[in-house]
């Protein structure tokens, strides 16, 4: 059997384990998706979000990309983001970094890796805006580790440059969170990143109405 036939003989598995636990599984699913969470993560195949949060279909909305970045002019991103904030109404927006980043690396590599100059430019301003602290790190593995808790922050601090959470959480009380998924543990680790804290802070700035 080829790799791709493989799928389809495992998506038949699936669909029959499904039904014979609930012959209406597919039935309620198509009835619509009501999801507490955004959750934006690293594009990498080892950070499976629904099983690393152990959530079933329909609970969590979810966007991907390199390095999980939130990027102002990124319409893929904004637009997942804004769906998921003032259509579906989610209470709780959560960036996803995870340790040995493939994109963080890439970023910190002196290498011209073309289209992907501008997106990983993020990440070396991440770097820049903390260069005190990840200089005075002498070991490049938590040189590293560190940069990727930070990128998080940076991308929690975006979202909440933009209006669509500055509106819901006066409106609602939306949150945002930032975790990192320990390749090496499986463990989720909470950054605790103080939200109303940052958004005290940065307000004066970035207010959009
Ligand atoms: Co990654």
């Amino acid at each position: 059997m080829t790799k791709i036939s493989v799928v389809f003989e495992n998506n038949k598995k699936w669909v029959a384990e499904k039904l014979a636990i609930d012959e209406n599984y597919f039935k309620s699913l198509a009835q619509g998706q009501n999801p507490e969470f955004l959750y934006i993560g690293c594009s990498d195949s080892r950070v499976t979000a629904e099983d690393l949060m152990g959530v079933k279909p329909g609970e969590v909305f979810i966007h991907r990309n390199l390095a999980n970045l939130v990027n102002n002019v990124d319409l893929n991103v904004m637009s997942v983001l804004n769906y998921a904030v003032q259509e579906l109404k989610v209470q709780h927006v959560v960036v996803c970094g995870h340790y040995n980043c493939g994109g963080i690396k890439a970023a910190m590599m002196p290498e011209d890796k073309g289209i992907l100059n501008p997106w990983l430019r993020n990440i070396r301003d991440v770097y820049r805006l903390h260069r005190d602290e990840l200089n005075a790190i002498k070991d490049e593995e938590k040189r590293y580790n560190r940069l990727v808790e930070l990128n998080v922050q940076e991308q929690c601090v975006n979202l909440i440059k933009t209006a669509a959470v500055q509106k819901a959480y006066q409106e609602r009380g939306l949150t945002v969170h930032g975790w990192v998924f320990d390749i090496h543990t499986g463990k989720l680790i909470d950054l605790k990143i103080d939200f109303p804290k940052i958004l005290e802070g940065i307000m004066e700035i970035y207010k959009l109405f």
